[in-house]
């Protein structure tokens, strides 16, 4: 296992390539969560990808043209302008970015601007070809630069025209630092990693990790299944979970799990007790039980103070953890306390911990433990892919080391 791990490391760097002199275009993925009022309100992924924009700035690139895309619109719209972010990137960089809201004046633009100007396009999903990884406009980008940085780990699994496509056309395609620092982070801990390996598994569906939970029994020692994700496997072992969140049509596909897991001699350890409530907006009643017992019209919400317990003593015996989906409804504060009573016993051990997941993420961050992980990834769907096994497709059209 870890082949694509090894695969996806054997990209060419940044560092390996001449900028000097240079057009660098710099695939970003600032995809940031804003507020109804266009504020963003966590600029992780922005600051990430500033190292890599500094070194073409240091190194003398004669441009840097910025490419990301912003949400999933349908056409342009003042909502998904990538104007919004403008000011938060020129702060964070200490300096000026030209931003270009038409592609088609890029070059003209290009051309007026100083050696060692910063570019911003607008959100390249205004244009129809970029989620159909459409040829012209793979061209059209390339031809805006000598050198093509990936550096969107979060849109990495896309094989889209800006993370795809247009290195048919560059003549130099590069990983930049952000794109290095995620694979080689999920290198350790997957690729010969310190043992006992854990996989923290939660979240609310099944159906979009199964693929996981069937791939890493190959590598993982042991699972800590909790969120909602545990109430179809506590349903798949007869347990009956009233009006929790269950994939009906998952009960088989999880028992084949766990029968697999004991086959492969991987320990799986599920919730004994839990925290129900009868609504998650204005819940009147909340309750604290065993799994087998919670009380008609009720629904899990969260992990209850036994299983705390329980899942700190595997977490504190393990070596490397790998922690992708909530173990609750976090965002209510009602029923985030095992979530962060999780997030704070991971911060506190010695192991190598990696986060994946955007709500995981963010609530590692809720819980004040951000900087007690080893690693906390900038991709959501392009992390649970590599944790599939995948070679990501952004890695797979990128120049090799020889
Ligand atoms: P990530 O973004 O980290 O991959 P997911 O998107 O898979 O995580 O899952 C996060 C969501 O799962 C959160 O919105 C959380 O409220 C929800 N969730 C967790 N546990 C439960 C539960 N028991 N019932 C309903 N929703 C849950
Ligand atoms: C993300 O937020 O997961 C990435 O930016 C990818 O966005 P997408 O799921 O809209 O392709
Ligand atoms: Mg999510």
């Amino acid at each position: 296992m870890s082949n694509n791990i090894q695969e996806m490391q054997n990209v060419k760097s940044l560092r390996e390539v001449n900028i000097k002199d240079k057009r660098v275009l710099i695939r970003v993925d600032f995809n940031v969560p804003m507020d109804s009022e266009l504020n963003i309100s966590d600029d992780t992924r922005i600051r990430e990808a500033i190292p890599t924009i500094n070194y073409c700035i240091d190194n003398g690139a004669k441009s840097i043209i910025l490419v990301s895309h912003l949400g999933r619109p349908q056409g342009r719209s003042n909502e998904f302008s990538l104007k919004h972010i403008l000011k938060r990137l020129e702060r964070l960089l200490a300096k000026d970015v030209v931003f270009v809201d038409n592609l088609e004046n890029a070059q003209v633009t290009l051309n007026t601007l100083v050696d060692g100007s910063i570019v911003l396009l607008e959100n390249i999903r205004f244009h129809e070809g970029e989620e159909k990884n459409n040829p012209e406009l793979s061209q059209k980008l390339a031809s805006l630069c000598d050198i093509y940085v990936n550096d969107a780990f979060g849109t990495a699994h896309r094989k889209h025209s800006s993370t795809y496509g247009i290195a048919n056309f560059a003549k130099e395609k590069v990983a930049g630092l952000l794109l290095k620092k995620e694979i080689d982070s999920f290198a350790i801990a997957l690729s010969n990693p310190l043992r006992p390996l854990l996989l923290i598994v939660g979240g609310s569906k099944v159906s979009s990790k199964l693929t996981l939970l069937k791939s890493i029994l190959d590598v993982v020692d042991k699972i800590i299944i909790g969120g909602a994700m545990s109430n179809t496997f506590l349903q798949a072992v007869g347990y009956d979970m009233k009006n929790s969140l269950i994939e009906e049509n998952l009960l088989e596909e999880a028992r084949n799990i766990l029968r697999n897991a004991k086959e492969k001699g991987v320990k799986i350890y599920l919730p004994v007790d839990v925290v129900s409530t009868d609504n998650l907006k204005e819940p009147k009643e909340i309750k604290i039980s065993p799994a087998q017992d919670i009380q008609e019209g009720l629904m899990a919400v969260d992990i209850g103070p036994a299983t705390v317990k329980l899942f700190n003593e595997v977490i504190r015996d393990c070596e490397t953890i790998i922690w992708n989906g909530p173990l609750g409804v976090y965002e209510n504060q009602k029923f985030s306390r095992g979530t962060f009573s999780i997030s704070h016993t991971i911060a506190d051990t010695y192991s190598y911990s990696v986060i994946g997941g955007g709500d995981t993420a963010d609530a590692v961050d809720k819980a004040g433990n951000k900087d007690g992980m080893s690693f906390t990834s900038t991709g959501g769907g392009a992390s649970l892919e590599l944790l599939e096994g995948a070679v990501l497709p952004a890695f797979e059209v990128l120049d090799k080391r020889v």
